[in-house]
């Protein structure tokens, strides 16, 4: 029997501990976050804070038999206030739920639910290389803009961050 595809849903505080974990992963394993200590549940609760049902600033996950697998969220890009039309990408798969077409179906959730809103420009920082996170960004109209060079240090060497940027229909 084949299993039902995960729904793609926003996220409730009831992912938080999953999300952190997540998070985490990344945070310890890789450069893909410039974070350098993973956190508790408690210290991403502000974080979580950030987001809503309606707005510009959205996290939706996908939700595997009750469980978060992956999400993706649309976050502030800037404090400033003209930037408020623009929106910063981010996207993680659990390890195990990596290239399974979940980025793809956030992703077309997440454009579907922002399109109506006052949105001009979405960025997404991409740490180098990352083979499968710009593809799936030139999938969705991201184009390649400028590549910071040796923008951060994890694990004791350098990561180029490249900029990919959506204009909103
Ligand atoms: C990047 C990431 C979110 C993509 O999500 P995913 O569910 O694995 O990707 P999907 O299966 O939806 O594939 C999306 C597209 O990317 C392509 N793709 C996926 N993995 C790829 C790879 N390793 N190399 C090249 N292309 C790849 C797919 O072919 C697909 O294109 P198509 O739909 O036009 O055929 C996911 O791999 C991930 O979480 N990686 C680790 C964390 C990370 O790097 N996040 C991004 C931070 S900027």
């Amino acid at each position: 029997m084949t299993q039902p595809a995960p729904r793609i849903r926003h996220a409730i505080e009831a992912d938080l501990p999953r999300l952190t974990e997540i998070y985490n992963h990344y945070v310890v394993q890789t450069p893909t976050t410039f974070d350098l200590e993973p956190f508790s549940v408690d210290e991403r609760r502000a974080w979580f804070d950030r987001y809503a049902a309606a707005g510009r600033h959205r996290l939706l996950v996908a939700d595997d038999g009750g469980k978060a697998v992956a999400y993706a969220s649309s976050s502030r890009f800037h404090q400033r206030a003209a930037y408020d039309t623009t929106i910063e990408m981010t996207v993680l798969c659990a390890p195990e739920a990596v290239g399974r077409g979940l980025g793809r179906a956030l992703y077309e959730r997440l454009f579907e639910m922002l399109a109506p809103e006052d949105i001009r420009l979405a960025v997404a920082l991409i740490t180098m290389p990352n083979d499968a996170s710009v593809a799936l960004h030139e999938a969705f109209g991201f184009e390649r803009g400028m590549l910071l060079p040796e923008a951060g240090r994890k694990f004791g060497q350098w990561w180029d961050v490249l900029y990919m940027l959506r204009r909103m229909p």
